[in-house]
């Protein structure tokens, strides 16, 4: 790393004084990762003159190869527009790529504040930019998945190259794990969106009749909205999800490993 430097649990405060320079609901909720077990790890801050300016991270979720999440990325509000966002991302993209890191994704909501002109403004349409100049494309976008009226758009970017045997790809096969359900949780930073956790050695694969029972519950919760998502391989999923009022929302490309993507499903309450 040049110009980041690995984050120390004594930065925590100047951190979310950065995030909050944008949105404290956004501080407060990183406030919460980073201060949870292991949440500074892979996270990196920018200094200029002793005062930090500016984070960027990224998680690396179980189960995949090689595979990020670009995680809290701000630079202070009063320091924004001077290319320390797009110098911060390249840093940190060499640095994955010099790990052997094969993709990197990244959520951007596409909410809006009024302006005093009373026009709506995306307040993520500078990162969204960014991001676009920077070799981002857009992979899924789940509609009113923060909020009513407020979607996420993921965007996907290879930063190493295919890593198949020959020419033609790597060779995929059908997988048929038993898949259950094991819980119902609330999507962390979206108000009343819900998903199921699940493991795949269970005794037997869930059916359409599991699949009402969560969404009830859901329902009873007050949920808006439930989003779900498995390895595109995994056979029977996608039917039994369709058949219980499930629709296709999109597909993540070689989320898992090149030749595996991750299906994206969506039931509107
Ligand atoms: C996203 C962010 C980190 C970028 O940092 P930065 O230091 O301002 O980034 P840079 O100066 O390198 O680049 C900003 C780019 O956005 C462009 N930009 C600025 N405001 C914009 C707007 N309202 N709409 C579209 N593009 C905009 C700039 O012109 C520049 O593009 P260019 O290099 O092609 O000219 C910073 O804006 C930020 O902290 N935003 C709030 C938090 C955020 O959105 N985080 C990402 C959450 S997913």
């Amino acid at each position: 790393m040049k110009m980041l430097r690995p984050m120390q649990a004594a930065d925590i405060d100047a951190v979310v004084d950065v995030i909050d320079s944008h949105d404290d609901d956004d501080a407060a909720e990183a406030r919460v990762s980073f201060e949870a077990n292991g949440g500074i790890e892979d996270q990196y801050v920018l200094e200029q003159a002793g005062r930090i300016i500016g984070v960027t991270g990224y998680a690396t979720p179980p189960g995949c190869d090689q595979t990020h999440w670009l995680s809290w990325t701000y630079v202070h509000d009063d320091f924004c527009d001077q290319g320390l966002g797009r110098q911060m991302i390249t840093e940190l993209i060499d640095h994955l790529r010099d790990q052997g890191g094969r993709k990197l994704f990244i959520k951007v909501s596409d909410y809006a504040e009024k302006d005093d002109a009373g026009n709506k403004v995306c307040i993520y349409a500078a990162a969204l930019h960014l991001y676009k100049s920077l070799g981002f494309t857009e992979e899924i976008v789940l509609n009113d998945y923060y909020d009513d009226g407020e979607s996420m758009t993921i965007l996907g970017m290879r930063i190493a190259t295919a890593n198949s045997a020959d020419a033609s790809g790597p060779v995929i096969t059908a997988e048929k794990p038993k898949v259950q359900f094991n819980s119902i949780f609330e999507i962390s930073e979206t108000d009343d969106s819900y998903s199921f956790g699940w493991h795949a050695d269970a005794k037997r694969q869930f059916d359409v009749a599991d699949v009402k029972l969560g969404v009830e519950d859901v329902q009873n919760r007050d949920g808006r909205a439930v989003f779900l998502s498995f390895p595109h391989n995994y056979e029977q999923i996608a039917d039994t999800l369709l058949t219980a009022g499930f629709s296709f929302a999109g597909m993540l490309e070689d989320y898992f490993e090149d030749g595996i993507h991750e299906k994206h499903f969506v039931y509107t309450i």
